[in-house]
């Protein structure tokens, strides 16, 4: 119950067979393919994956939003991205702002260009904007605005909480970041990573960042197809303001001249042909129910002190156990998981070395996405005495 994977069963065989067979069945198509793309990737998938995060807005035309093919770079996954973003706009010792916890690669991608994070805590609506002020401030106040660079935002079901940040939120954020550059000297960017985002099974779309006031050229939108899609494709796609996405296409020369094109040609297929959305209305079925049978199984073996999230979208939930409970890599509660073969996320792990706070460690991230409906029964029923064991020992 730890891995991020999506749901086995689902994955598109079928479909990425048909289309496999449309990419190489003419010799025009298929050495069209085989052959090496461009920089910035193929032009009818930017076109599409342009069309398709507008569709999502709910904005019609491409001129209203930063949102159009050409600020569109296809990128190996998301994760691709995410880490050329932290290449092109930070130096060693600068400073990203994170929500409190965070996606745990991003952290590995701050410790490798030694970033120096600061969290922001978040409540029910997402990122919590009198909090976020309040770090400004404090930078400000110690100098260190000059240092900070981004607001690294994953907005949508997010890792590990599932928590979405509302729109207004997200407005709110990019207004903040934007009345305290003047002070840091240069522009801060909000860096909306969306990989969770079409996985929504109750509720209705929430408009990216794109969309608010100012997102036209602040906002760094961080999309994939892994998730929706097929994780093993690792097909991801960036909308950039400029000068960043000129910068981003260097990196990218850099570290690959182009994602594969190949598979850059299947999932324009998958798009063009309507099949990407039927497979995302189907796994959106598929993870509401076995959302629901983690849920109900939580109910009946979780001790009643766990608190936890109730995700409308993603693959986790976020279980809080009395602070007092520790669920971290050292604990007994993780090794005696292991031992009753379960495995879950340590909440301390998602969480960013900030001095200002101490690190919680009573927290996991348990997910729905890989397991079976009768692993994630079994897996839940194992777990919950472990915690109630835990609970007891600590009482
Ligand atoms: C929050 C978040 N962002 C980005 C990624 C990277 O996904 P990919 O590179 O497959 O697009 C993941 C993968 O788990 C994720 O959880």
């Amino acid at each position: 119950l730890a891995a991020g994977f999506t749901d086995e069963s689902t994955l598109p065989v079928q479909d990425v067979r048909e289309l496999l067979d449309q990419v190489l069945g003419s010799s025009r198509t298929g050495r069209t393919a085989l052959q090496y793309g461009t920089t910035v990737g193929d032009a009818q998938l930017r076109e599409l994956s342009a069309e398709h995060v507008r569709r999502l807005d709910g904005v019609r035309s491409s001129g209203e939003s930063t949102c159009s093919a050409n600020r569109c770079l296809l990128t190996n996954g998301s994760q691709q991205l995410l880490y050329m973003t932290a290449e092109a706009l930070c130096d060693p010792g600068d400073i990203v702002l994170v929500e409190d916890p965070t996606y745990f690669v991003w952290l590995g991608i701050v410790q490798s260009h030694r970033l120096c994070a600061r969290a922001v805590r978040m409540d029910e609506q997402g990122l919590d904007l009198a909090h976020l002020e309040e770090v400004l401030q404090t930078l400000k106040r110690n100098g260190e605005l000059r240092r900070l660079k981004l607001l690294y935002l994953v907005s949508y079901f997010q890792n590990p909480t599932s928590i979405t940040t509302t729109f207004e939120r997200k407005a709110g954020a990019l207004r903040l970041l934007r009345s305290f550059e003047r002070a840091a000297g240069h522009p801060l960017f909000l860096l909306e990573d969306t990989a969770y985002r079409e996985l929504r099974f109750h509720g209705g779309e929430v408009p990216s960042a794109l969309t608010a006031p100012g997102g036209q050229e602040r906002v760094i939108y961080a999309g994939t197809y892994s998730k929706p899609f097929a994780t093993g494709t690792r097909v991801g796609f960036g909308f950039l303001p400029e000068p960043l996405f000129t910068v981003l296409t260097r990196i990218k020369a850099n570290h690959d001249f182009g994602s594969s094109n190949f598979l850059l040609q299947l999932l324009a297929r998958a798009l063009a042909s309507g099949r990407y959305d039927r497979h995302v209305q189907e796994l959106r079925e598929r993870y509401a129910g076995k959302a629901a049978v983690m849920a109900k199984a939580m109910n009946r073996h979780f001790p009643p002190g766990v608190l936890r999230t109730n995700p409308d979208g993603g693959l986790y939930f976020w279980a809080s156990l009395p602070r007092s409970v520790k669920s971290g890599i050292r604990s007994s509660l993780f090794r005696r998981s292991l031992e009753a073969g379960v495995m879950y996320v340590p909440g301390e792990l998602c969480y960013a070395d900030d001095p200002s706070r101490r690190k919680p460690n009573h927290q996991m991230r348990i997910s729905f996405g890989a397991a079976s409906p009768e692993q994630i029964r079994l897996g839940i029923a194992r777990l919950g005495p472990v915690i109630k064991e835990a609970a007891m020992a600590e009482a």
